[in-house]
């Protein structure tokens, strides 16, 4: 029920609206494709909070039908990636805006570390239950400092009417502990951004209602329909409420008061665990960082990758090397001394 009330909601949706604009025409493409209740007031505050200009790179993730992050190459010139786990919501941003999108769960991004200069995730939080894990991903895909503009709907109390399916509001409260722990630092946070004029309205509505029209008989649409109406019931009682946020990254902190990588390491009592502890998220890294090649994943040629594949070399080298000397404090033989 909850799978298939997504499912509609966010792909069978996605792809009737860019049938739909293409039949009214490209002006209709942005706001029809702004799918998290994004308006351009809530637009704009988010590329001013974050500083967006051109070449920028962001990454949206959840990026729907791709509506905002159009919207913010249009008017601000940044190069976006889109990321979105639906496959008819992808096909519907890339047939729009012909614009380079990435299906994958924002859980698992197929980016490098510190590759995004910016980070937008708008209406996507509430829709997923492990809200820490999607937000160190973002953490990790960032530039150090780096931005991240969310478009949220938190729970203002303790929820009377029943929520649209799949999705798990956070409190306020909440919401700055997650932020926190995973390590942004919230530097700003409003509502009410403003509405959208009715230029942009008409044109979304219009868009919706010939998806209306055409599919109205379809059980899809029905579950669709429905999540939004729970939606509209909660706001309209006041028990959620749509705030946006402008974070930026911490430098990761350590997480025990063991030596930073790269520090002085003695190996008597307690270090051997500090050591198979490196050895493990080493590895991790860099079965990361072999496994990982967004460039066949994007077909972008390569002067637009995000990143110098001499520099991934390189990184890889690093962590080989990392690998290898926590090997050989902790006593392990290496490959060529065990035969
Ligand atoms: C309310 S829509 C917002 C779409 C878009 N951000 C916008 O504002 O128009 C929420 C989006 O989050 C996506 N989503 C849900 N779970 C996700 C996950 N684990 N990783 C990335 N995106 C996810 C959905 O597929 C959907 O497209």
């Amino acid at each position: 029920m909850t799978a298939s009330a997504m499912v509609a909601e966010f792909d069978d949706v996605a792809g009737w609206t860019a049938d739909a604009v293409e039949q009214l025409g490209e002006r209709h493409a942005i706001p029809a494709a702004c799918r998290g209740s994004a308006s351009p007031a809530a637009l704009a505050w988010l590329a001013e909070a974050c500083e967006l200009r051109e070449g920028t790179w962001l990454l949206d993730v959840g990026a729907g039908a791709g509506g905002p992050a159009a919207w913010a190459a249009e008017r601000f010139g940044v190069r976006p990636i889109l990321l979105e786990p639906m496959p008819a919501a992808c096909r519907a941003a890339a047939r729009l805006f012909k614009l380079p999108v990435i299906m994958a769960d924002g859980r698992r991004l197929p980016l490098r570390p510190g590759s995004v200069d910016a980070a937008w995730c708008l209406g996507v939080l509430c829709t997923v239950q492990d809200k820490a894990t999607l937000l160190k991903e973002i953490h990790r895909v960032l530039t150090p400092g780096g931005s991240l503009g969310l478009l949220v709907t938190v729970a203002r109390c303790a929820l009377i009417l029943p929520s649209p399916d799949g999705n798990h509001f956070p409190t306020q409260h909440e919401l700055a502990e997650l932020l926190d722990d995973t390590g942004f630092e919230l530097l700003e946070q409003i509502d009410e951004p403003g509405d959208a004029p009715l230029s942009w309205s008409r044109r979304a509505d219009q868009v919706a209602a010939i998806v209306a029209t055409r599919h109205r008989t379809d059980p899809a649409f029905a579950l669709a329909a429905g999540q939004g109406e729970r939606f509209a019931r909660l706001f309209a009682s006041g028990q959620i409420s749509m705030q946006l946020i402008h974070a930026v990254t911490r430098p990761a902190c350590p997480t025990s008061t063991r030596p930073a990588h790269g520090g002085t390491m003695s190996t008597p009592t307690g270090d051997n665990e500090f050591l198979h502890e490196l050895e493990t998220e080493v590895e991790a890294e860099l079965n990361l960082a072999e496994a990982s090649h967004p460039e066949e994943t994007t077909g972008l040629p390569p002067s637009q990758w995000l990143f110098d594949p001499m520099d991934v070399e390189r990184e890889e080298i690093g962590l080989r090397d990392l690998l290898g000397a926590a090997e050989a404090l902790e006593g392990k033989p290496r490959p060529d001394e065990s035969v």
